[in-house]
């Protein structure tokens, strides 16, 4: 067979799971994983036309706090710009292609590290010396290109699809819900990237299903969550998929705050988890809420963003905050630690020529909606 058709004989083997029944499904084969067509399929169609998150606008809180990313491998960055709004540009001069700006920070002007040419906060060149010679150069002509930004509930998206529908429409039918907790006044508190061995599929799904949580997370968080609790959507959205479940009283974190008077009845102990596809997920709780934003490097790696913040009550309560959180961040750290060992394990038994797919558990639905998901991105339109 030649590649391009091993790739159509795999696509059309994920739609056919796909559109089963999640009873009949089996987790996908690992060319899913392993296919460098594939993956490139995916960083054109998948990563290169949705919406994709850096993080919570409340990471960029001032006039000119910036922080970076990368949409289908664009190097990007997010600033609050002078009138408080939140754009996005790249993050490569226009001058010689140098990286502008590294990590967070920040600044009323972006100036490069090569030769000093300097953009105000709407990517509009404002310094550019000893450009007197060359000519017709006015720089009033450079700008730096920007990205398409939207702020849905106080998270940052970006897509570089201008024919993209919105952000806002797209998650319309989770609105309602993710409204509820008020994630905009929830406080960042913690923000890391990191990269893991695994493809970034394997991630994503392992994010998807609460199959794993008694097992792998036994010594953490795997006891708080009755399984019986579990809620998924009626029907497969094209955007998003999530489940939402309620926390016990023996939960450490999770539970809303008594000064919380924005959640009742159940709303108080339940966790909300959706996944904005492709690689924004998060666990919104009522008193805490922690996100994923995946990217992928190469087949085998993973980058990924966590973060975590806390409702504004909770925080606002802290007696001691930097022991409290600190003991939280390594809290939360050691259950990353714990999905880090299996994505991990996936990816290297996935490699096995005995390795099959398997069949799923009602548990996993998520993994059946991002199956759909994947099936409509990759699948050529006839
Ligand atoms: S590459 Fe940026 S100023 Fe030269
Ligand atoms: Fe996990």
């Amino acid at each position: 067979m030649t590649p391009q058709s091993e790739t159509g004989t795999l696509l059309s083997g994920l739609r056919t799971v796909a559109d089963g029944p999640l009873s009949a499904a089996t987790n996908m084969p690992p060319a899913m994983y392993h296919s460098e067509a594939v993956l490139a399929l995916e960083q054109e169609r998948v990563f290169g036309r949705d919406w994709v998150s850096p993080g919570l606008a409340a990471e960029i809180p001032e006039v000119g706090d910036y922080l970076v990313w990368s949409i289908a491998g664009q190097p990007v960055f997010c600033v609050r710009d002078g009138d408080g709004r939140v754009r996005t540009f790249s993050n490569v001069c226009r001058h010689r292609m140098m990286t502008l700006v590294v990590g967070d920070g920040n600044s009323r002007r972006i100036t490069c590290p090569y030769h000093s040419w300097t953009y105000d906060l709407g990517g509009q060149l404002v310094g550019a010396n000893h450009m007197e010679r060359t000519d017709g150069f006015d720089r009033a002509d450079v700008c730096l290109p920007e990205i398409r930004t939207e702020l849905w509930e106080g998270w940052i998206y970006c897509t570089l699809d201008d024919e993209a529908p919105s952000v806002a429409d797209l998650l319309a039918p989770i609105e309602g819900i993710v409204a509820l907790y008020g994630v905009a006044d929830y406080v960042p508190i913690h923000r890391v990237d990191e990269v893991w061995n695994g493809n970034w599929k394997f991630l994503a799904e392992n994010f998807m299903e609460g199959y794993h949580l008694p097992v792998t997370h036994r010594v953490t968080l795997g006891a708080w969550m009755p399984m019986d609790s579990v809620v998924f959507p009626d029907e497969r959205h094209g955007a998003f998929t999530y489940q939402m479940f309620e926390k016990d009283e023996n939960a450490v974190y999770g539970r809303a705050h008594s000064d919380n008077d924005r959640l009742e009845g159940a709303w108080r102990s339940t966790t909300f988890m959706p996944t904005v596809f492709p690689a924004h997920m998060y666990i919104l709780a009522p008193d805490h809420l922690w996100y994923l934003s995946l990217r992928p490097r190469g087949t085998g790696q993973v980058e990924l963003r966590f973060g975590i913040a806390l409702a504004p009550e909770v925080h606002a309560s802290l007696v001691e905050p930097e022991a409290w959180i600190a003991e939280m961040v390594d809290f939360f750290t050691a259950v990353c630690e714990e999905d880090r060992m299996v994505v991990e394990g996936i990816h290297a038994g996935s490699r096995s020529s005995l390795a099959t797919p398997g069949p799923l558990s009602w548990l996993e639905h998520e993994l059946h909606h991002f199956m759909g998901y994947l099936a409509d991105r990759l699948t050529p339109a006839d």
